[in-house]
This record gives C-alpha cells, sequence and structure tokens, in this order.
C-alpha cells in the first residue's frame, strides 16, 4: 500500500507493505538522492533487522555507515545528536547524502533532529519498528530531543523523503510494547473516523495474534488519518489538536506516577476511557459512544482501570500542562465516533469525578 503525503515540494510517501524492509534500497534509489547514506539504530533493532536493511541498501548501491544509539528514550539526548554528527561528519556524508532511521519512536526522533540539523537538513528516511512509530511518531515531520528538564523540548520540523513500514516487523515486539501501539489507532478512529473505529472493532482477536493481513490494514488505514491531519495542517493548530485525544488525561497519569507504572499507550488507553466517560457525563456523547471505546480498549488487551491512583496527584499533574490556562486545560473530546470538539471550560470536580470512576471500577473486578 502506497500513501501520499502531500505537502507540495515536501511531499512524499509512507510505504505499508509485509517485506518492505527489503526494498528499503531500492524505494530510496528512487528519489534523487546520493549515494552515502548513514542507518542510525539501536542495538535491539539493528540485532534483528540490521543485516535486511543494509543488504538492501548495498544492493541498490548505496554506501552506508551504520550509527548506534541507545534503546528507548536514553537515545534524545544532545551527546547522542553530538556523537551521530561526528559520524556523519567522519563518513563524509553531504547535502545530498541521506540518514535513515531504522527503530521506534525515539530512534526516529533523535535520527530526524540530526537529519534537521546536519548541514542545515539532509534527506531523511524512517524505517519505523514499533507500532507506535508506524501508525503515529513517524508520520508529521516532528523530530525532537529531550532536555534534563523536560521531553521533546529541542527539536525541529523535518519531514521525511520517504517513510518505509513493514508490518512484519512489530511481531518481535514484546507485547505490552505492541498493544501500546494499538492505542493510537483507536485514537485515531474515535476523533477522525467511525468506519476505521468499526474495522478495528471487527479485527480486533485478529489484531491481538498479530495477523497481517489485519495488521497491514490497520496500520496502513491509522497512517492514512494520521497523514491526512498532517496534510491540512502541517503545524499544530486545531485539526491537530485532536490527536491529543485520551493524551490529556494520559500524560497527567504518566506524570502522576512518574512515567514508571504504564506504557505511554496504556496511560492513553486510560485517559481515553476517562475523556469518554468526561463527555458522557458533560451530555457531549452518549452512553453507547462511550461504551464502544471501553470495550474495544478491553479487546485489544489495554487497560480501562487504574486501581490505586492518587487522583489529586493527577489533577496537580493537568494544571501543569502545556495547554493549561488558569489551572484549566482545553479537553478534546468525542461527541460520536469519527468525531471531535474542543471543550475550554471543563470544570475540575467534573474531572476529578472521571478520574474516581477509573479507581472505583477496579475494585469490583
Ligand atoms: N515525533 C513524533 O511525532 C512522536 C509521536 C509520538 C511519540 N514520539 C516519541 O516516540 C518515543 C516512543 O517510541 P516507541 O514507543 O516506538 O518506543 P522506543 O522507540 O523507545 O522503542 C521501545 C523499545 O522497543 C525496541 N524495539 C523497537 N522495535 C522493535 C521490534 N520490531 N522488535 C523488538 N523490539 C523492538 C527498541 O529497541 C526499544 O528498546 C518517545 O520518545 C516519544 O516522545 C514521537
Ligand atoms: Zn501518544
Amino acid at each position: 500500500v502506497n500513501i501520499p503525503v502531500q505537502l507540495g515540494p515536501r511531499s512524499y510517501r509512507i510505504v505499508v507493505e509485509v517485506g518492505a524492509l527489503d526494498r528499503v534500497g531500492a524505494l530510496l534509489a528512487d528519489l534523487d538522492v546520493g549515494r552515502r547514506a548513514a542507518l542510525i539504530s539501536d542495538p535491539a533493532v539493528t540485532r534483528l533487522y540490521g543485516e535486511r536493511v543494509l543488504a538492501s541498501l548495498s544492493g541498490a548501491g548505496f554506501s552506508v555507515t551504520p550509527v548506534q544509539v541507545p534503546e528507548g528514550e536514553g537515545a534524545k539526548t544532545l551527546a547522542v545528536a553530538e556523537a551521530s554528527w561526528d559520524a556523519l561528519l567522519t563518513a563524509g556524508l553531504d547535502r545530498s547524502s541521506t540518514v535513515l532511521a531504522l527503530g521506534g519512536g525515539a530512534v526516529g526522533d533523535v535520527a530526524g533532529f540530526v537529519a534537521a540539523t546536519y548541514m542545515r537538513g539532509i534527506n531523511f528516511v524512517q524505517i519505523p519498528t514499533t507500532v507506535l512509530a508506524q501508525v503515529d511518531a513517524s508520520i508529521g515531520g516532528k523530530t525532537a530531543i529531550d532536555h534534563p528538564k523536560a521531553k521533546n523540548v529541542v527539536g525541529a520540523f523535518h519531514q521525511p523523503r520517504l517513510v518505509v513500514s513493514d508490518p512484519a516487523i512489530v511481531r518481535t515486539l514484546p507485547d505490552r510494547e505492541f498493544r501500546s501501539g494499538l492505542a493510537e489507532m483507536v485514537k485515531h478512529g474515535v476523533v477522525l473516523d467511525a468506519s476505521y473505529f468499526a474495522e478495528l472493532e471487527r479485527d480486533a482477536p485478529a489484531l491481538c495474534v498479530r495477523d497481517l493481513p489485519a495488521l497491514e490494514s490497520a496500520i496502513a488505514g491509522s497512517c492514512r488519518l494520521k497523514a491526512g491531519v498532517v496534510e491540512r495542517d502541517e503545524r499544530e493548530a486545531e485539526l491537530r489538536a485532536a490527536l491529543n485525544y485520551g493524551h490529556t488525561i494520559g500524560h497527567a497519569l504518566e506524570a502522576a506516577t512518574s512515567f514508571g507504572r504504564w506504557t505511554h499507550g496504556e496511560a492513553v488507553a486510560l485517559g481515553m476511557t476517562a475523556e469518554a466517560r468526561l463527555a458522557g457525563r458533560l451530555g457531549v456523547a452518549t452512553n453507547d459512544t462511550v461504551s464502544r471505546q471501553e470495550r474495544l480498549l478491553i479487546a485489544l488487551g489495554l487497560p480501562v482501570r487504574a486501581t490505586t491512583v492518587n487522583v489529586e496527584g493527577v489533577l496537580q499533574a493537568m494544571g501543569h500542562d502545556k495547554k493549561a490556562r488558569d489551572g484549566r486545560v482545553p479537553f478534546v473530546l468525542s461527541p460520536a465516533l469519527g468525531h471531535f470538539q474542543i471543550v475550554r471550560d471543563v470544570k475540575q470536580e467534573d474531572v476529578r469525578a472521571v478520574l474516581e470512576t477509573l479507581v472505583e471500577s477496579g475494585s469490583h473486578g
């Protein structure tokens, strides 16, 4: 499947296909780029997929320098970016060269940042290897490293020239990592497309066992939805804000538990559960809209309960949200599947009430 992303002179395509990993070289050769490239990856992903990508690239005539970065969030530091710039210079990469990111969102973010800044920006190709990276992080051109005081605060917009997503790659992910990515798919369905949501409902059992046709279809569908948002709104504004669904409460849950208790996707699943209930409580959404979301999350093995969470701590974390004003944050709510609405005047007592339901529903099964 080929998904075009129309951004004028920065247009590119997302290729979603089982086996696409072996076509990276040929796909890159179709672009007008130089022969030198750097392949940025982490040790775990390199062990699993490094050789195949290198073989594909050298088979297509590219001379590739492998660059290793640490696994996970530890890759997103200035020191890692600096070591990568060093490696690019040593290998003689020039303005016509390409940086390829092979890994999850963390590798994609730091490699994208390196590509955005090296010689004021060179060609960048994403080969995302987690569900989250395939359906979310690799699309949209956001690149970043972390600051010791805050995540993602140093970065640049830099669109890739190409994204290659091979659904078979995500079959080697640990279970929690895999399911976490599915939460972002659910998010896309809830706020953007009711028929995509229904596809996820129908395919939930197949997705859980990582059936390839189901994965390919769900990943491609999600990429199409996110690409559509990015096309209409390349820099953050109202439409892109829709993609924050589940994240206002989700981020606060992560922050209140020092990012150690849930994966990002699990926190987003809880956030969507709470925000769906908030929409129900405020009379914005019907019970059916609320309960279908919970049922789908459960079917995908994602949490909808947060036993023993400190509700006041979560409310406090929400007050520190970048988008907060006078302690109130705007919420993205879904009045009906496939639709969203931004609600700015939600009372704290309503947020507290839905957070309490997340905890309560844990005490009786
Ligand atoms: N730029 C954006 O728009 C955007 C959007 C969302 C998230 N992000 C960023 O993405 C990051 C999270 O990304 P993530 O969830 O992909 O996690 P990750 O990049 O931290 O990777 C998680 C782990 O999975 C391993 N792994 C990756 N692919 C694998 C595979 N196919 N098989 C086995 N193991 C594999 C990695 O080695 C790593 O240890 C965060 O830093 C977040 O800020 C960026
Ligand atoms: Zn997210």
